[in-house]
Parts: structure tokens; C-alpha cells; sequence
């Protein structure tokens, strides 16, 4: 075996490397298919290397596999019999044979490093790929796009036309079973050939189908010359037929000369023809001419003209291994996509959300004019560049990539083990958009963010598209879980309640700060509220209700669950019957000490300084001016935890200074205030006295009112400025110079900012004075 071991210093300069010398090919893969052999993977979680695990398992060696990450397909794996190991620990390759590593893994991995210290034997994946094929008679599906899909479209279709090929193709493919499989019986291999390091050159098939070319994965290669070289090498090394897509004028050139070979596409020169091409929202019928003769029509059940594109291909390499046509057409039929190709994530009929892989400006646009053609209202994307190389080299194209999009969030690359570039992010493609003309493009650097900016913006009648090749799909499938629980909502409180996914709460609170509500609710009717009630006790969702959200703190992250605004309807009438007033949950505190004014009742004047609601009033008991909301309470109605209306008098109710239990696992629907009959001049002048008070002893600025409850022995807000604390800061958040009980947010303040300062405030109390303050704001929600 000491020819294998020769490679091993070609790593250190993958572009440099010469071409192995070709009697190695036949050497490794006789020791790869039909001996059996201890064989270490280092990078094993790696799409193309977990299938080269699965072959090598089902061959028989004993394998054991490194890497940092664990996926799905590990634990699959490992059930299999692969040993794996989170980490690349030295000595791991010792007991192996052979070690196979992925592109990704640097030059001074541990394992390389001492596999290359001991002599070991050590080749690439697509090495022992290439070896392995070699045992059977190749076919090689290169390109830069659409490879998995077709290299899966001729497993699927050779398979169906009972000729039982082993296969080996970059993602899970649900209607191949796995990813890889060798199967002793086949004569042939399908296998998804990758362009991106130069290894395409290991190939030596009997069979290459060569979708296009272009410029891409510029962090390797210099231009398209350095590209196209490494497809003619491989179209050199094919021992049958080349199959070549016609319409891609870079393939069309490399492969026309080649004598034998065999074209397929839309154009008239093909020798394999479509069409009359007919698309669909999710697939396409077309007809087939070979060599001039109408073969028949083919339908697909995947959506795009690429993929009638790549059936062409595949219906020409199958009819030249002389599947019948009708067999074809059966099996394109049943075709199914591989995942994260146009994959189907939740529909409805008032969303779509699907993913794809499409990272490429050429696959993206194909990708969003599929979607677009399905013809949904709004066409909203959410695109994760991947590598800083290819965000770099292709910006430009990147920027009108996404024409067709009516909105498009960009969230920042994804490195797939590049370093860095300097001044390289996901904001470059994002002023490209911008550059580019489009009006609806925002950023969101945090990629575990972006289901909440897509989430929020989302409209009935929206398809939304997750795009990239990293890890984007997760926060699809984040949107698209909360999504089947945002429809449920909306179904329970009906056509004219608002129900929005992850709204921020700054948008909600006077102090302007706090993450988003994962599911925002505004029932218009009792009943609607009702519902829910149950519907969240039913499915042990949290439920929260939030008025003005003027005394309330949320925290960074958000709130959990359900956050229910009642809003509209009954929530905002005011009713007066002689000196009662009703008033609704929603209704401003400052509306009824003015509809009081307006039936001439006194006695609520001081409501008018009070920024909020009246069921955050009740909940917290709120008071000015010496007055609190309960002594002007006659009875309230509120829903109970089961979500029944009850009506309680104000006797029956158990109240306290700033606290009133009955409504922290209840809900207010409306409350019944009693005023005195006074005279109008009279009303004025106190409430004259309250805005005077506010004017002159509180700050206008966003704040949460009083952040402490005052302590027995002095006034919070006295104690804050005698303890010099006023204008003291954490960031942006602020005590305030005019009232030492008011926090203000002087921008972009967080709430872990403020936190920290009541913090800063309630240790100084402690320490200096002995108090322990007690806040009045209800803090609540999820850290960040
Ligand atoms: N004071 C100072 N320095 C300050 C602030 C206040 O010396 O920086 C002194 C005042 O001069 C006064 C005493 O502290 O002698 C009390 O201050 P203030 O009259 O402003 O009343 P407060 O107790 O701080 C209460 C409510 C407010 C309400 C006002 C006006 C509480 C915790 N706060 O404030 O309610 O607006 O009375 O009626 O009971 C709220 O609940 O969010 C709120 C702002």
C-alpha cells in the first residue's frame, strides 16, 4: 500500500497537486471493494463524507469516523457500526489502515498531522470515491448546479429500470433511502461528481453527464480557464459517452468536440429535445424528441424549468443504456426531490414555505422564479450566503439575484471553515440589493434571528423561501412550527383578530424596550379571548396579556407563549350610567378621567397622569395623587384561568398597595369606576393640578413610570437622589435628572441595561441605607 501514502503531501497544497499517478486507482480500490480494512473518516459529518461512511460500512471495513460536529446523519451511522468521535484526537487513526479526509479539514488537523508523521495511508474523499466506483462501471453527474437532483433523478430512474446501481449523492435523498449505497449485485455507479476542490479529476467513469459551467468556488480556483480544465480533464478521463447539456454555452463548447458525445437541452442542435414545455406550481409536462423522433411526453413532479433541464439529461443517459422510454417517464414521474431542493416546509392555504439549497446567484434565481411562477401573493426570501469567497467573488450578481423577491432578509455568511475576509459580510450583498434597486431588503446579522424579522413580516398569501447552503433551513423550520400554532390562533379568535408571530415588544412598552412576543394576539370579543384561554391551557402554552405596557420590563429575549392584547370591541367602550363608569380593559386610564369630566363625575381626576390601560391599572393597582385605582372600583368582569366570565364587587376582592392577586392568573375584561357628582370647574382644577404635578416632577422621555414601589419609610424616588444616584447610567438606559424614581431609555437602551441599573440602584439602597427596594414595573420575559 505504499502507493497510497504518496498523497499525502499533496494535501498541503491541494491546487497544486499533481494528478495521482493512475495505478494507484486500480491498487486502492481493490483494497476498498474487496478486502476489508480498519478505516478512519476525519470530517465524517460532512455531507459527501457521511455517504462515503455509509459505502465504505456496507463494504465491510471497520469504521470509525472524527468530527466536531453531530448530525443526523452520525447517529444514523453509528447505528450502522461506524465508530464516531466528536473531536480530532491524535491517536484516533492509529488503529486504521486508511485514513480518508474531507476538503474541509485543514492541513494541521491532529489526525492528518500524525497519520502523515506515521506513513499512514492518506487520500481524499473523492479519491476513495473515485476507487470505490472503479470496482463497476462509473457514472460521473458533474456541474455546478443541479447535481444532486440529477445524480438522484439517475439513481432513481436506473434503479426503476431494473438495473440496480450502487449510488452516491450529496444530500439525503428520501425516495433513494440513503444518501449512499453500494449494492454487491449492480453493474453500475451513479455518483454526484464535486467540482468545488479540483478532485474531479480522480474520475475515471464510463458514463459523465455535465450539467454547466461557470464561474464559481473562486476561493479555489483562479477563473472559469482553471475551471473548465479540470471538466475537460475529466471529460478526457470518460471512457464512453459524454452527455452534455447543450443550452450552457461553456459545457456546449468543451464537450462538442469530443467525438461520441451526446447532447440534450431545449435547443435544436440537441440530440435529446424538450419541448412544449408546459410548468406547473410543482412540477411540468414536456415532450421528448430524440435524435429528431418524438420519443413521447414525460411529466414532472418537481417544480422548475432546470429540472426539466436535468430530466433531459437523465432521459438521454438512460435511453443511451437503453432503459425504455416509457420506463423513464414512469420513474420521472415518481420522482421525488432531494431534501432542501424546493422542499415543501408547511402549506396552507394562506402561507408556503419552502427550502432550497440554491446559494449560487444562478441557482437563486432559477429558484425564486420558481416560486414566483406558483404565483402566491408575496414572494418573501430569506437568503444565508455561504463561504466569504463566493459572497466576495459574486457580490454583483448576488445583487440582482433577487429581482422577483418582494421582500429579501440577508443574515451574515456562513463560513463553511473559510477564515474571514476583512470588510466581507452578509451586509456586502445586502448593499448590492440595494445598489441593485430593490426596495424591500433588510439585514439581520444574527442568524438565529432571522425567523423572527421573516416571521413578523409575514402576510397572508406569502410564500417564503429559505435560501443558502449552511444552515438557514433550521430557521425555517422554526417558522414553520410556530406557524401551524400562529394558524391555529388565528383560527380560534377568528377573521378580525390580528394574530402576528414574534412582534417585538419595544413596539408595545413606554420604555420602548424588550424582545419579540413569540405569538402576539388581539382577540376583538370576550368570547374570541375565551377561547384562547382554553385553546393555551389546552396546549400548556403560556399566556400573557399586555395592555399599554407602561409599567413592564421584558426582558431581551421576549416573551414565550402567547401574548394577548385585547384591543377593539368591548375592550375599548366606555359606558356611563349615572355616576358609573364602565370601562373596557384597553380603554387609556386618561379616556375615562375624561369621559368622567364630560358626565361632570369628579373623584378621577388623577387617571390623567397615568400613562396606561384599565386592565393593567387593575392588575398592579395603580395610583397619583394619593388616589388608587381600587377606591374607585365598584366591580369587575374578567375571564378565569378555564376562560369563564365571571363579574366579582369590589367587597369581594382582595387588594393591596400596588398588587392585586385575583388578576395575575386572570384576565380583565372591564371595570366599573363610581365618581361623585362635581362641579365642572372643580374637575379642572384638579386635573389642572395632576398635569401640573406630571409636568413638573416627571420626565417626558421613554420610562416605565416608577421603577420602585415606595418603602414605608421614604419615597423611592426621593431615596434614588439622596443617594446621588440621578443621571447615573448603565449604556443607554438612564435614572432620570427629574425624578429619581424614573428610568429612561436614552436611545437604543436594552433591557439588560436597565436591569443592571436597578440593580446598580437597589445595592446602593442596600448598602447605604439598609432599604430594600422593591420593584413597581412587573418585569417579565426570557433573558437573552
Ligand atoms: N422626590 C425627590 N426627588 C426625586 C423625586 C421625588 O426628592 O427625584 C420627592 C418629592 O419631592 C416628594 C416625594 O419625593 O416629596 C414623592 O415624590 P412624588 O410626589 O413625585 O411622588 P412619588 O411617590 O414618587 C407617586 C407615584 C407616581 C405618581 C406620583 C404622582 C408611586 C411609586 N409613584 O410618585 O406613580 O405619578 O405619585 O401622583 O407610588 C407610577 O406608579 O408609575 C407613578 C409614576
Amino acid at each position: 500500500m505504499n502507493v497510497l501514502s504518496e498523497t499525502s503531501a499533496a494535501c498541503a497544497d491541494p491546487a497544486g497537486e499533481e494528478l495521482r499517478r493512475c495505478d494507484a486507482l486500480p491498487e486502492l480500490s481493490r483494497f476498498l471493494t474487496q478486502e476489508r480494512h480498519p478505516v478512519h473518516l476525519v470530517g465524517v459529518a460532512g455531507s459527501g463524507m457521511s455517504g462515503l461512511a455509509g459505502l465504505l460500512i456496507e463494504l465491510g471495513h471497520a469504521v470509525s469516523g472524527s468530527d466536531k460536529a453531530t448530525t443526523t446523519e452520525t447517529d444514523r451511522l453509528q447505528r450502522l457500526g461506524l465508530r464516531f468521535y466528536d473531536q480530532h484526537l491524535p491517536d484516533l487513526a492509529n488503529r486504521a489502515e486508511l485514513v480518508v479526509f474531507s476538503s474541509a479539514i485543514k492541513d494541521d488537523n491532529p489526525i492528518l498531522r500524525g497519520a502523515r508523521n506515521s506513513g499512514k495511508s492518506l487520500v481524499r474523499r473523492a479519491e476513495a470515491l473515485a476507487a470505490i466506483m472503479h470496482a463497476k462501471r462509473g457514472i460521473v453527474i458533474a456541474g455546478m448546479h443541479g447535481k444532486t437532483t440529477t445524480s438522484a433523478m439517475t439513481a432513481h430512474v436506473l434503479r426503476e429500470g431494473g438495473l440496480h446501481p450502487s449510488h452516491y449523492v450529496g444530500a439525503e435523498i428520501p425516495i433513494l433511502g440513503t444518501n449512499a449505497h453500494w449494492d454487491p449485485r449492480s453493474e453500475y455507479f451513479v455518483a454526484e461528481g464535486d467540482e468545488s476542490d479540483g478532485t474531479l479529476r480522480y474520475f475515471h467513469p464510463e458514463l459523465a453527464l455535465i450539467l454547466n459551467i461557470e464561474e464559481e468556488h473562486l476561493d479555489f480556483y483562479p477563473d472559469l480557464a482553471a475551471i473548465e480544465k479540470v471538466f475537460a480533464q475529466l471529460i478526457d478521463q470518460t471512457k464512453g459517452r459524454v452527455l452534455y447539456n447543450a443550452d450552457d454555452p461553456n459545457t456546449a463548447r468543451l464537450c462538442v468536440k469530443r467525438t461520441g458525445a451526446v447532447s440534450y437541452g431545449f435547443s435544436e442542435q440537441a440530440d435529446y429535445r424538450g419541448l412544449d414545455i408546459e410548468l406547473r406550481h410543482f412540477g411540468s409536462s414536456f415532450s421528448v424528441y430524440g435524435r429528431g423522433e418524438k420519443l413521447g411526453q414525460a411529466t414532472l413532479n418537481v417544480p422548475g424549468e432546470h429540472n426539466v433541464h436535468n430530466a433531459l439529461g437523465v432521459i438521454a443517459l438512460a435511453s443511451e443504456l437503453s432503459i425504455p422510454f416509457d420506463k423513464i417517464t414512469a420513474s420521472l414521474r415518481k420522482f421525488e426531490h432531494a431534501r432542501r431542493r424546493f422542499e415543501i416546509k408547511y402549506a396552507s392555504d394562506r402561507f408556503l414555505l419552502v427550502d432550497d439549497y440554491a446559494h449560487h446567484p444562478t441557482e437563486i434565481r432559477a429558484t425564486v422564479s420558481t416560486a414566483k411562477s406558483i404565483g402566491r401573493r408575496r414572494l418573501v426570501a430569506m437568503f444565508q450566503p455561504h463561504r466569504f469567497s463566493r459572497t466576495k467573488a459574486l457580490s454583483r450578481k448576488f445583487g440582482s439575484a433577487f429581482d422577483d423577491t418582494d421582500r429579501v432578509v440577508i443574515t451574515d455568511v456562513y463560513a463553511a471553515s473559510e477564515t474571514p475576509i476583512s470588510g466581507i459580510t452578509g451586509r456586502t450583498i445586502v448593499d448590492e440589493i440595494i445598489q441593485h434597486g430593490h426596495r424591500g431588503v433588510s439585514y439581520q446579522p444574527r442568524l438565529e434571528w432571522m425567523h423572527r424579522d421573516v416571521g413578523n413580516l409575514l402576510e397572508s398569501g406569502d410564500l417564503v423561501l429559505s435560501l443558502g447552503a449552511g444552515n438557514i433551513h433550521e430557521q425555517l423550520e422554526i417558522l414553520a412550527a410556530d406557524l401551524v400554532i400562529a394558524e391555529k390562533l388565528k383560527s380560534i379568535v377568528g377573521e378580525d383578530s390580528a394574530v402576528r408571530l414574534y412582534e417585538p415588544l419595544s413596539k408595545h412598552t413606554t420604555l420602548r424596550v424588550g424582545g419579540p412576543a413569540q405569538f402576539w394576539v388581539e382577540p376583538q370579543s370576550e368570547h374570541a379571548f375565551g377561547d384562547l384561554i382554553r385553546f393555551c391551557r389546552d396546549e400548556h402554552l403560556p399566556l400573557f396579556a399586555i395592555g399599554r405596557g407602561s409599567n413592564l420590563l421584558v426582558r431581551d429575549g421576549g416573551i414565550r407563549g402567547v401574548v394577548v392584547h385585547p384591543r377593539g370591541g368591548i375592550f375599548e367602550k366606555i359606558e356611563i350610567d349615572g355616576s358609573e363608569i364602565t370601562a373596557g380593559a384597553g380603554v387609556k386610564l386618561r379616556q375615562v378621567a375624561y369621559a368622567a369630566r364630560a358626565a361632570n363625575l369628579g373623584g378621577l381626576e388623577w387617571m390623567e397622569g397615568i400613562p396606561g390601560e384599565v386592565g393593567g391599572a387593575l392588575r398592579m393597582n395603580a395610583g397619583a395623587m394619593g388616589a388608587q385605582t381600587f377606591e374607585n372600583v365598584t366591580r369587575i368582569r374578567y375571564l378565569d384561568a378555564e376562560g369563564n366570565l365571571q363579574v366579582k364587587n369590589r367587597d369581594d376582592l382582595e387588594v393591596f398597595y400596588r398588587r392585586f392577586p385575583l388578576l395575575e392568573k386572570n384576565f380583565a375584561i372591564s371595570a366599573t369606576f363610581r365618581g361623585q357628582r362635581a362641579e365642572r370647574a372643580e374637575i379642572d382644577s384638579r386635573l389642572r393640578e395632576s398635569q401640573e404635578k406630571r409636568r413638573t416632577t416627571q420626565p417626558v422621555a421613554k420610562s416605565a413610570g416608577c421603577i420602585f414601589k415606595n418603602p414605608p419609610s421614604i419615597p423611592a424616588g426621593k431615596l434614588v437622589d439622596e443617594l446621588g444616584l440621578k443621571n447615573s447610567r448603565v449604556g443607554n438606559a438612564r435614572v432620570s435628572k427629574v425624578h429619581g424614581n424614573f428610568i429612561v431609555n436614552d436611545g437604543d437602551a436594552t433591557s439588560a441595561e436597565i436591569l443592571q441599573l436597578i440593580d446598580n440602584i437597589k445595592s446602593v439602597a442596600r448598602k447605604e441605607r439598609g432599604i430594600e427596594l422593591e420593584t413597581e414595573v412587573e418585569i417579565v420575559g426570557e433573558p437573552q
